[in-house]
């Protein structure tokens, strides 16, 4: 498996354009909506729970009454990141968009919930950079890969090594563990809704939601 090692090209190609101070605030907004917006960001394998737990705890969320909003890998390789494929370089452009994308959420006041497998720890770390302190909450759902491979919900585990699929995380592209995440999940010995439970408390005693 290797690592990446290029430093990324992301340059702004466009010239003579300003950016624009709004007259609402970030902090308007989320007044309006009584809460602290933020990017809750799970990583991990293929198959570990990053969609099922962000959705059920999307819905744990929105049944308190938060402005949430969903942004999953099979959606968005549908639509905006379409283009995409699984190189480094088309991962770290997928990520760097959601990334901006996620911002432009939380600037919106509303909580973000991002499920990608995210495999590269600088492509991770590069959306806590563009955020504000504490406005990125690393969930790593840390599920072994054989057990993720045992579910398998979708055949790829199957399809790779079989050779039918190339540069799969975890079979023959890397995955970077993150080292010091908020929250970690253990999905192959806790429930969908211990998972949710774990989040929410996590959340309240780091004072994302209401106590
Ligand atoms: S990421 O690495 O760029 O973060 P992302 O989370 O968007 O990946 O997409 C991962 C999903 O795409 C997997 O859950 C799986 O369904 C599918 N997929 C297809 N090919 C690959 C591959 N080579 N490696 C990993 N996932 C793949």
């Amino acid at each position: 498996m290797t690592q990446k090692t290029a430093e990324p090209e992301v340059v702004t190609k466009a010239t003579n354009i300003t950016w624009h101070d709004h007259t609402v605030s970030k902090r308007e907004r989320s007044e309006l909506k009584q809460q602290r917006p933020c990017i809750l960001w799970f990583t991990g394998f293929s198959g570990s729970g990053k969609s099922t737990v962000a959705n059920a705890l999307e819905s744990a969320l929105y049944r308190q009454g938060y402005h949430t909003y969903l942004l999953d890998a099979d959606n968005i390789r549908h639509g905006v990141n379409k283009n995409l494929g699984f190189s480094a370089e088309d991962r770290e452009e997928n990520i760097r968009r959601i990334g901006e994308v996620a911002k432009l959420f939380v600037d919106s006041g509303v909580i973000v919930l991002t499920a990608f497998i995210s495999p590269y720890r600088r492509d991770r770390d590069m959306v806590r950079e563009i955020v504000e302190e504490g406005e990125f909450v690393e969930v790593f759902v840390n599920t072994p890969l054989d057990v993720c491979e045992d579910r398998d919900p979708k055949g790829l585990y199957k399809k790779a090594r079989a050779g039918q699929i190339k540069g799969f995380t975890g079979i023959d592209d890397p995955y970077e563990a993150p080292e010091k995440p908020e929250i970690t999940l253990h999905t192959e010995r806790q429930s969908i809704e211990e998972s949710v439970t774990q989040i929410l408390d996590e959340l309240t005693a780091r004072g994302y939601l209401k106590a």
